[in-house]
């Protein structure tokens, strides 16, 4: 796999209507979450881990790369397959260089977790994205490793680390719902003697969780509050490799199911996408607004709950999304505006605070997404208030998409479904999460430009 990731030059797209009603049968690339975390925790395990399913993104081969710098060694045997040489928990070696995870905050959150734990000075940075991005919050519970850290103003990369290979175990209660900073509390928790806590008032994706007690650590969660959890790590596991089976990733099958649901007259299955319940927010919202989608051919691979989703298109109504839900689909907001700007009436997402630190502030560049495109929307506090049409939207809009793929695929099924021509100024960052979107959007019918 090429690991020369220069960015790809500026990729415009003027998004047409299709001819004809989508339809067919595909499969999404891997889980994005998961393929970051089995290169992760594969190369903190001992012996050889065979993955399957890999996304072969952007963000990802930039945590192959960070763990091939920090001793593993990492292998593409083929499309999706890879294995990893893992170094066991304490054999990972100083990287030479700087890790530059790119576009990608989970890889650098992550890696903190796992470099503030190990007894070496590493250096990490990343594209003018994530340079802006806060590192803060998970500094200041790794601070309690005994790591040193030392960044930029306001906590942002680069981002040197010195490491401490004796922590003490951590007790942390999340200040924001981020599995991220689960994660990276939970990773430096691998080297400490003794128990790591975690307190999550709302619970946020588990896949950490669910993978580590894969390679054979134990891990206990427990039930807290209203929806809430406590997990309990024990320090120093035995990390074993075992096969990892990733499945279709939730977050991208979104694009192709919402624009589906919205050219009139299309029917579009999705097949072998993740349904861990702490990721399906956004099919559980789309069905409260009316939505057609069938799950079907329920199954468990490699641990994770799987399924394939059949989205026919048809009339929506709004829907109020409490804030509570928002962790289970926090990356799906720009896209459920798109469907909520056509659905008839009112539709609310409460408690976004947390998009103004993505990949780009997500919540300013979907309100810029939709009035651009002839849509009323609104903010108040830290809910969006989109006022649908109960039909195609104006379009016609120039959408700003701020090196973020997430606004660059919500605004292709924006251009997808409005009465006149969307232009995307880039859609070069797709590639981070989703390569090959345009080729599969194409082979459903959507006719964009290759
Ligand atoms: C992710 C967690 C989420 C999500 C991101 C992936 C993960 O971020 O937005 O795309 O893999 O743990 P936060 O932890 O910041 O909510």
């Amino acid at each position: 796999m090429k690991t020369d990731h220069v960015q790809s030059s500026v990729r415009a797209l003027t998004v047409h209507a299709p001819r004809a009603p989508l339809s067919g049968s595909l499969q999404v690339p891997g889980d994005k979450s998961i393929s970051h975390r089995s290169l992760m925790f594969a190369a903190l395990a001992r012996g050889t881990t065979h993955i399957t399913g890999l996304l072969e993104g952007e963000d990802v081969l930039r945590t192959a790369d960070a763990m091939r710098a920090l001793g593993a060694d990492i292998t593409r045997t083929g499309t999706g397959n890879w294995t990893v040489q893992g170094c066991g928990l304490d054999g990972l070696r100083e990287p030479a260089d700087v890790l530059d995870m790119g576009n990608s905050g989970t890889a650098a959150r992550l890696l903190s977790g796992i470099l503030a734990s190990h007894g070496f000075t590493s250096v990490m940075t990343g594209d003018a994205s994530l340079r802006g991005r806060p590192m803060k919050r998970v500094m200041d519970p790794l601070a309690a490793t005994g790591a040193v850290f030392l960044s930029r103003q306001g906590g942002r990369l680069p981002l040197a680390i010195q490491g401490n290979a004796n922590p003490p175990p951590l007790s942390y209660r999340l200040p924001v719902a981020s599995a991220q900073v689960k994660s990276a509390v939970l990773l430096a928790g691998l080297n400490a003697v003794g128990e790591t806590r975690v307190e999550e008032p709302v619970a946020t994706r588990d896949h950490t969780e669910n993978m580590l007690r894969h390679f054979g650590a134990t891990v206990r969660v427990e039930p807290m509050g209203a929806g809430g959890r406590v997990i309990t790590l024990q320090g120093r596991p035995e990390l074993v490799a075992r096969d990892i089976v990733v499945p279709g990733d939730p977050s991208s099958a979104a694009f192709i199911l919402a624009v589906a649901l919205l050219v009139p007259g299309s029917k579009v299955s999705v097949r072998g996408v993740g349904l861990n319940p702490l990721r399906t927010g956004l099919f559980t919202s789309l069905k409260e607004m009316g939505a057609d989608l069938v799950i079907s051919n329920e199954r468990v691979e490699g641990g994770e709950p799987v399924g394939d989703i059949t989205a026919t298109a048809g009339a929506l109504h709004g829907v109020d999304v409490p804030a509570t839900r928002a962790p289970s689909m926090i990356d799906e907001y720009p896209v459920l505006a798109v469907v909520a700007a056509h659905a008839a009436g009112q539709s609310r997402f409460r408690g976004l605070e947390e998009l103004r630190v993505k990949e780009s502030d997500r919540l300013s560049a979907t309100v810029a997404l939709l009035e651009a495109n002839g849509v009323k929307v609104e903010v108040v506090g830290d809910d969006m208030i989109v006022h649908g049409t109960g039909g195609a939207i104006p379009g016609g809009g120039l959408v700003q998409t701020r090196m973020d793929h997430r606004l660059a695929m919500s605004a292709i099924v924006m251009g997808l479904a409005a009465r006149k021509p969307v232009c995307v100024d880039d859609t070069a960052f797709i590639d981070t999460s989703f390569p090959g979107f345009i080729t599969l959007m194409n082979s459903i019918g959507a006719g964009l430009p290759a």
